[in-house]
C-alpha cells in the first residue's frame, strides 16, 4: 500500500468515527439540556397551583444556614415519615419513587414547589420524565411548620444536595396561601 492509500483510509476511519459517534453524542447532549428544562417548565406551570416560582411569591426572608433548626431532628423525621418511599438514601425506586438526590425541585433556590409538595402532596405530575402512578401523599394535617422546615432542609443538605435553607415562617406562608 502506498502512502497516499493509506493515509485516505486513516482519514476514512477518522471521519467516520467523528460523524458515526462523536457527532450523535454531542448532539443529544446538547439537545437533553435545552429540552429537558423546558419540558420541567411546562409541567410545572400546567399544575396551577404548584406554580414553582412567579415573583410575586418568591420568598424573600430565606433563612440562613444556622437558622434552621436541628439537622438531626429533620433526619429523624425524614426517616420517619419520608424514608418508606424516597428510602433513606434519597434515591427513591425507580418507576415507583423519584429520587429527592440530585431532584431539581429539592435544589432549585426558591424552595416554594418542595414546600407545596410536602404539604399538599403531588399526583401525576412528571418528575425527572417519569409519570409516577402512586401519588405523594400531603403532611400538611400531620406535621407543623417547623417540622417541614427541618425535614426540608434536611433534603436540601443531605445526599450531595445543596438547596437554600427554609424557614418554618415560609412554610406558614404557603400554608396560609391554602391548596
Ligand atoms: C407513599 C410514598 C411517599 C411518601 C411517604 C413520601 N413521598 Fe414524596 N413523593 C412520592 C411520589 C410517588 C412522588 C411523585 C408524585 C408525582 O409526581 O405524581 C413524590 C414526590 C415528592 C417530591 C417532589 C419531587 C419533584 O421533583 O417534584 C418531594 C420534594 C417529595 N416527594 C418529598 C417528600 C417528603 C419530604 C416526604 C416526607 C415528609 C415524602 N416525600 C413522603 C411518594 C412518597
Amino acid at each position: 500500500m502506498d502512502r497516499f492509500v493509506r493515509q485516505s483510509l486513516l482519514m476514512l476511519v477518522v471521519l467516520t468515527a467523528f460523524t458515526g459517534i462523536v457527532f450523535p453524542l454531542i448532539v443529544t447532549g446538547i439537545a437533553r439540556v435545552l429540552f429537558a428544562d423546558a419540558a420541567d417548565a411546562r409541567v410545572i406551570d400546567r399544575e396551577g397551583w404548584l406554580m414553582a416560582a412567579t415573583a410575586a411569591d418568591a420568598p424573600r426572608d430565606v433563612a440562613s444556614k444556622d437558622s434552621d433548626g436541628d439537622a438531626a431532628k429533620g433526619n429523624a423525621l425524614f426517616v420517619a415519615n419520608c424514608s418508606p418511599c424516597h428510602q433513606a438514601s434519597g434515591e427513591g425506586v425507580p418507576g415507583a419513587f423519584p429520587s429527592l438526590k440530585g431532584n431539581n425541585a429539592v435544589n432549585r433556590p426558591d424552595p416554594t414547589a418542595q414546600i407545596r409538595v410536602v404539604l399538599y402532596g403531588l399526583r401525576g405530575v412528571r418528575v425527572g420524565g417519569v409519570v409516577y402512578a402512586t401519588p405523594m401523599p400531603p403532611f400538611g394535617a400531620t406535621l407543623d411548620d417547623a417540622d417541614i422546615a427541618s425535614i426540608i432542609n434536611y433534603e436540601r443538605s443531605a445526599w450531595g444536595n445543596n438547596g437554600t435553607h427554609v424557614s418554618a415562617a415560609m412554610v406558614a406562608t404557603q400554608r396560609a396561601r391554602g391548596q
